[in-house]
C-alpha cells in the first residue's frame, strides 16, 4: 500500500474551538485504494480533522493536497468536487423524505423543466442499492426506518456521489453483525475501485479485519501512523491512552441470593408481535444480561417496561408489589432508569448545555424540598461531570458541541444522578473509547455491588461475560434460554447460543 500515491494529504492542521486547540499540527495521508484507520480516545479529534476535510469546519492553519494539488474546502460542495464524501457520526437525514430523496438531495435529478425528476431519482437508487447489495426500499420515508437501515441509506447517499474518498465516522455503531459484513464486503469493492477510505472506529476487531493503517491521536495530536500488519491491539490501545496498559474486564463471579423477594418481576409482557410472552425475575444485586441478534426484540422489551411504549400485556412487580407503569414518569418514580439505544435522539437536547440535559432527569427528585438550591443543583451536576469524565468539563457547554462519545457519557451521567434503583441499559458502551468502555462497566457492577440491578442489553458479548450474573437469551421476541454466567464457557459459546445454533 504504502508505495501507492497519497490522495489526500493534510499538512500541520490546527483547529481551535472557542480558544481551546482541539488539533495541533495534525498530519494524515491516506492512499489510493487503501482503508485508513482513525482512532482515539473520545475528544481526540477524530471528527473535527475530517469535519475540516469536508468542509464543514475550515482550517485554523495548514494545508490540504487531493492528489497532489493544493485544496481549499470551505463547503461540503467543495468537498464534493475534490471527491470527498462523508457518513457522519450524527446522522445527517432528512426524516420526513423518501430514501431515494435523501440520497440525491443536494443534487436532485431535474427533468428538461427543471422540476424534481422523481422517477430518475428512484431509478438511480435502486441501482445504487443493488451495487450495495441492500434490500431497501428506496421509496420508504427514513423516518419509517430502523436505525440499520437509516446507517445504511447514510451510507449509500455518501456512496453515490461518486466519492474517490469516503470517510466513515463509526459507520457500524447500530449494525448488526450481518449488515456489518455486508457493509465490509461493499468498501472491499469500493478499494477495488481505487476508493480510499478513512475509517473511524473505537472497535479493535473491526479496524484490523479491514484496515491497512491506522493514525492514532492523542489530544488534538498525532501520536503514530503504522501499517496494522506490524502493530499489535496492546500497543494500539497504549498509543490511544498514553497509558501502558488498560485494565481489561474479567468476570469476577458473585453469588447473587435468588431465594429473597425479587426487586423486579415481570410475567407475560407482551408487545404486538415483536415481544411475546417475556417473563423473568431479578434479585437485588443482581446484574441480568439480555443477548441476542438486532431485531430480536430486546430493546422493545425495555422501552415497554420503562413505559416508553404500550405494553399489550403482563404484569410487572417491584418489591413483590403489583405496579402499572403507563409512562416514563411512573417508571421513574418507581426507581427505574432508562438509558436508551439511540442516545442521540432520545437522551439528549441538543441545544441545552450539559447541566440542563444532566438536570432534565432530575429536577422533581431535587425539588422534594419545595424549592432548588443553586449550590445542590451544582453539586449534583459537577459530581456527574467528575465521575464520567465528561471532557471538556464544562456545565454551560450545549451538549451539540461536545464529541460523541462525551454526548453519550452525558446521558449515562443524567440518569444515573436520578439515584435509581433498577437501570435499564440499552447498548450503553456505543461509541464510547475503550478506557471508558470499563469505567462504565465498572459503574455497571458500583450498582449491583449497592444492592440495586441493572438489565444490561449489548451485542459486545465480552461485555456481557465480564459483568452479567445471569444472561437471558432472547430469539424473535421470546426468552430463547436462561443462562448462569458461570454455564457460559466462554465468548464463542454464548456466540453459539444466541445465533441459535446447537451446542
Ligand atoms: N463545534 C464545536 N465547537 C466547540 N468545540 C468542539 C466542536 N466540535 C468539536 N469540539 C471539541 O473538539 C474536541 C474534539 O472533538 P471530536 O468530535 O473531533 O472528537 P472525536 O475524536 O471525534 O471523539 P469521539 O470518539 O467521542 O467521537 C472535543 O473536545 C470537542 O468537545
Ligand atoms: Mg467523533
Amino acid at each position: 500500500m504504502s508505495s501507492n500515491f497519497n490522495v489526500v494529504e493534510m499538512n500541520d492542521i490546527s483547529k481551535s474551538f472557542f480558544g481551546v486547540k482541539v488539533l495541533d499540527s495534525v498530519s494524515f495521508a491516506v492512499t489510493s485504494g487503501e482503508i485508513h484507520a482513525l482512532a482515539g480516545e473520545n475528544g481526540a479529534g477524530k471528527s473535527t480533522l475530517m469535519k475540516i476535510l469536508q468542509g464543514v469546519y475550515t482550517l485554523d492553519s495548514g494545508e490540504i493536497h487531493v492528489a497532489g494539488e493544493k485544496a481549499s474546502i470551505h463547503s461540503f460542495q467543495d468537498a464534493r468536487k475534490y471527491g470527498i464524501g462523508m457518513v457522519f457520526q450524527e446522522f445527517s437525514l432528512v426524516p420526513e423524505l423518501s430514501v431515494a430523496q435523501n440520497i440525491f438531495l443536494d443534487r436532485e435529478h431535474k427533468n428538461s423543466f427543471h422540476f424534481f425528476d422523481e422517477k430518475e431519482t428512484i431509478r438511480q437508487s435502486k441501482l445504487v442499492m443493488e451495487e450495495l447489495g441492500l434490500d431497501i426500499d428506496v421509496t420508504a420515508k427514513v423516518s419509517t426506518l430502523g436505525r440499520a437501515f437509516q446507517q445504511l441509506t447514510e451510507i449509500a447517499k455518501a456512496i453515490a456521489g461518486d466519492a474517490k474518498i469516503l470517510i466513515l465516522d463509526e459507520p457500524t455503531a447500530s449494525l448488526a453483525k450481518e449488515e456489518v459484513d455486508a457493509l465490509f464486503k461493499v468498501l472491499k469493492q469500493l478499494t477495488a475501485r481505487g476508493v480510499s477510505i478513512v475509517y473511524i472506529s473505537h472497535r479493535m476487531d473491526e479496524i484490523y479485519r479491514i484496515c491497512d493503517r491506522i493514525t492514532i491521536l492523542r489530544d488534538g495530536k498525532k501520536i503514530a501512523v503504522y501499517l496494522l500488519s506490524e502493530i499489535s491491539p496492546q500497543e494500539i490501545i497504549a498509543h490511544i491512552t498514553g497509558r501502558k496498559d488498560v485494565e481489561m474486564l474479567t468476570h469476577e463471579g458473585k453469588s447473587v441470593v435468588r431465594s429473597s423477594t425479587p426487586i423486579f418481576e415481570a410475567s407475560g409482557i407482551q408487545v404486538g408481535s415483536r415481544v411475546n410472552n417475556v417473563s423473568f425475575k431479578l434479585y437485588p444485586g443482581e446484574i441480568l444480561g439480555l443477548a441476542g441478534l438486532m431485531g430480536s426484540g430486546r430493546t422493545e422489551l425495555v422501552r415497554a417496561i420503562f413505559g416508553l411504549d404500550k405494553k399489550d400485556g403482563g404484569k410487572l412487580k417491584i418489591d413483590g408489589q403489583d405496579v402499572v407503569i403507563k409512562n416514563p414518569r411512573e417508571a421513574i418514580a418507581h426507581g427505574f432508569a432508562l438509558i436508551p439505544e439511540d442516545r442521540r435522539r432520545q437522551g439528549l437536547v441538543m441545544e441545552h448545555s450539559v447541566k440542563q440535559n444532566i438536570l432534565a432527569a432530575n429536577l422533581s427528585s431535587l425539588s422534594h424540598l419545595n424549592f432548588l438550591s443553586f449550590s445542590m443543583i451544582n453539586n449534583v451536576v459537577r459530581d456527574s461531570i467528575e465521575s464520567f469524565e465528561v471532557r471538556p468539563p464544562e456545565a454551560n457547554r450545549e451538549v451539540r458541541l461536545l464529541s460523541g462519545g462525551n454526548q453519550q457519557k452525558v446521558v449515562i451521567a443524567k440518569w444515573m444522578a436520578t439515584n435509581p434503583k433498577i437501570v435499564l441499559m440499552d447498548e450503553p458502551t456505543v461509541g464510547v473509547d475503550i478506557g471508558t468502555k470499563v469505567e462504565i462497566m465498572k459503574l455497571v457492577r458500583a450498582i449491583a455491588a449497592e444492592g440495586k440491578s441493572v438489565i444490561l442489553i449489548s451485542s459486545e458479548l465480552p461485555e456481557l461475560l465480564g459483568v452479567c450474573d445471569r444472561i437471558l437469551v432472547i430469539r424473535k421476541g421470546e426468552v430463547a434460554e436462561e443462562l448462569d454466567r458461570k454455564n457460559i464457557r466462554d465468548e464463542d459459546h454464548l456466540q453459539m447460543i444466541v445465533q441459535g445454533i446447537k451446542v
